[in-house]
């Protein structure tokens, strides 16, 4: 078995609870090239679809301590699978929070995802949108919707995430985080760097699959230590974006 990572300044919420088919699996169940397997941190999945991977504990800290620090905000999220991530967000006490996924279309998953939500302490604030982004995000912020915090985990392809990020940013208060996972993707990477030239601080998170956060205002990501037991690299595509905790070029 891989082991969990959680920085020492960091913690996540025990929700393990509500996925009761949540399982440890071997990365190589996975074909997808941004994987990085060389990581020895617990990659978990659905039972019933093990080919797609949940943020892992590290990552969850993280999300889950930066969205706290937009408590009775409003949140969005863009890409949910089966509501891991949903959930913590839930739990950072975000007043309202906008879930964009197009599986919810579907009546078996909407009602398991509606478990997940009321478990985690959603049922009155959670806004499930069963439908696409960008395209979703668009038509919330054109009927008036503004959000704080975005946690984007949709569509990974091509100009898939630069689109959602640029779809999202005009609806973001002044004081707003948008926080991304697997930048080691060069297209996810490519959103983080749209909202760069936006104006927008940057900076990465030293995990598996790697966060980007964009912020600004009055606000400031937390910081994280990588597992100092891992041998970290950092992908081309991301030179010159600071690493949080890591020492400069390091
Ligand atoms: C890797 S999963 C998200 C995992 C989730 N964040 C977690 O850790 O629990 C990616 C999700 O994005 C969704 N997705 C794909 N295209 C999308 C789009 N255009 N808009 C919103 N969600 C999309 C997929 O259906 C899938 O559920």
């Amino acid at each position: 078995m891989a082991k969990d990572y959680v920085a020492d300044n960091l913690a996540a919420p025990s929700l393990d609870h509500l996925f009761p088919n949540m399982i440890e699996v071997d990365k190589s169940v996975s074909t997808w090239p941004w994987l990085r397997r060389d990581i020895d941190h617990a990659f978990r999945v659905d039972r019933r679809n093990p080919i797609v991977g949940f943020i892992n504990r590290d990552e969850a800290s993280i999300l889950y301590s930066n969205a706290r620090l937009f408590a009775g905000r409003r949140g969005l999220e863009i890409g949910a699978w089966r509501g891991w991530s949903t959930a913590h967000l839930i739990a950072s006490g975000l007043s309202t929070l906008h879930v964009v996924e197009p599986l919810l279309a579907d009546p078996d998953w909407r009602a398991e995802f509606l478990e997940v939500t009321h478990g985690a302490g959603g049922g009155a604030t959670t806004i499930l949108v069963p439908e696409t982004s960008p395209e979703a995000v668009t038509r919330l912020g054109q009927s008036g919707v503004r959000w704080s915090f975005a946690f984007i985990d949709g569509d990974h392809d091509g100009d898939a995430p630069s689109r959602d990020a640029l779809a999202t940013a005009p609806f973001l208060e002044a004081t707003a985080m948008v926080l991304f996972h697997d930048l080691v993707s060069p297209h996810v990477a490519k959103g983080l760097r749209g909202l760069e030239q936006r104006g927008w601080n940057v900076m990465a998170y030293q995990t598996a699959q790697m966060l980007g956060v964009a912020w600004r205002g009055e606000v400031a990501p937390v910081a994280h230590k990588p597992d100092p037991t891992q041998r970290w690299n950092i992908p081309d595509h991301l030179r010159g974006i600071a690493i949080s905790g890591a020492m400069a070029g390091g």
